[in-house]
């Protein structure tokens, strides 16, 4: 019986590592309760999900969460969000979003998705969890042709 309490201890410190980056949006695995970033990330997710759908609609895209915050939200791992890779794929982001908002009907579609490459990015280098819920924010192949035959 005496090894049952180190694994559970060393289990308990695994799953509190993956809950940073996990897409723990429905099961609240992490203890010390979501971050700011984490609820700031899930409001990014449905607000692309919304622009998305304008865009589909043909009607001009807009961002309307307030993304800047990204640059100081805290995060469940503080030293990844004070990483320089960190600031610079937010930079890279926020210039995307800028990008779209000031994009023509004809380039709208195009932005939207270098948008989304931009969060997969970051999350690629940093946090790799939520990469499959965040696909699903792009523009499919159909919707493209689509958009393009309008
Ligand atoms: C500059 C890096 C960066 C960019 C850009 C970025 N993310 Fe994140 N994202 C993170 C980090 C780091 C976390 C982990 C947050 C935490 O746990 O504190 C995260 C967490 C998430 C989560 C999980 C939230 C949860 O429920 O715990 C989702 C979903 C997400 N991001 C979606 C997006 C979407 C959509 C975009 C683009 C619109 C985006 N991210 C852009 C770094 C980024």
């Amino acid at each position: 019986m005496k090894n049952i309490l180190p694994s559970y201890i060393y289990a308990l410190f695994i799953l509190t590592l993956l809950a940073a980056c996990e897409d723990n949006s429905k099961s609240s695995i992490n203890p010390n309760g979501d971050s700011e970033l984490a609820l700031l990330m899930r409001e990014m997710h449905e607000d692309g999900l919304r622009t998305k759908q304008q865009i589909l609609d043909g009607e001009t895209p807009e961002v309307k969460v307030k993304y800047h915050q990204l640059n100081t939200a805290d995060a469940t791992e503080p030293e990844k969000a004070a990483s320089a890779a960190y600031k610079s794929f937010a930079a890279y982001y926020e210039a995307t979003v800028k990008s779209l908002l000031e994009s023509n009907d004809e380039k709208r579609a195009e932005q939207y998705q270098t948008m989304i490459d931009a969060c997969m990015s970051c999350h690629q280098e940093l946090c790799p969890g939520p990469m499959r819920k965040i696909k699903r924010l792009y523009l499919s192949d159909a919707e493209l042709a689509k958009l393009a035959g309008q």
